[in-house]
């Protein structure tokens, strides 16, 4: 039986306390070794981190700015670290129903849409929160999207988001794209399933299964 968003956000492998929450801004278990760039290198405007685990990676891009850039986490739980300077907010939210006020210069996913139900859709709703020229990173295991019959979405799932103008590295199992982008993707959501077992990351995460 496939799980709609409560259901899915009440399971012990989406809200567990052994994932990794902890990744710092720079260094071994970092954003910056994950994403390929350092998040706040260049940083002006506005960064959003979905998913942000301990908002760790936030707190110490607002202490290297000095304040110049406004830095939201948004969580589904809140495990996040003490006393935040006042330009970092961290959120405790499913991200599915949560919404911004305002555009975003980076917008980061780092291994929060393993855990997603609806990944297409939170990412066409992701990518219309960019500025112009902004851009857009995340984890995604393209085989964790999947079809009625259980195959994986594919190859031209590949060609539905390079179509939509969002670049996939195989290699890193990484999406980006640059500025706002008005998707729809040709695939309707049916439902979630935890008990997929781990992927390329170690941990158990969720299959995402769609109508083409
Ligand atoms: C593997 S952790 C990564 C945390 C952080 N990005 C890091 O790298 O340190 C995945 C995070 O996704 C969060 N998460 C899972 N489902 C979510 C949802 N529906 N909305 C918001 N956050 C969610 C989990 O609570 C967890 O903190």
């Amino acid at each position: 039986m496939l799980l709609d968003d409560r259901s899915l956000h009440a399971s012990s492998v989406v809200a567990n306390n052994a994932m990794n929450r902890q990744r710092q801004l720079t260094g071994v278990n970092s954003y910056a070794r994950v994403l390929g760039f350092d998040p706040a290198d260049g940083l002006t405007g506005a960064w959003l981190d979905l998913c942000c685990g301990s908002g760790r990676a936030l707190i110490q891009a607002a202490e290297r700015l000095n304040g110049s850039a406004t830095l939201i986490g948004v969580d589904l739980v809140d495990a996040f670290a003490p006393a935040p300077p006042d330009t970092v907010s961290l959120v405790a939210a499913p991200i599915e129903s949560w919404s911004p006020d305002r555009r975003f210069d980076l917008i980061t996913c780092v291994h929060g849409l393993h855990y997603i139900g609806d990944k297409l859709g939170l990412i066409s709703r992701i990518v219309r929160w960019l500025a112009p020229g902004g851009r857009f990173v995340a984890d995604l295991d393209l085989s964790s999207v999947r079809l009625e019959d259980g195959s994986p979405a594919g190859r031209p799932l590949t060609a539905a988001l390079r179509k939509a103008g969002i670049d996939y590295d195989p290699r890193r199992r990484r999406i980006s794209c640059a500025g706002p982008k008005e998707i729809i993707f040709p695939y309707g959501y049916l439902g979630a399933d935890d008990r997929a077992g781990a992927n390329y990351t170690g941990q158990p995460a969720v299959h995402s299964y769609y109508r083409k």
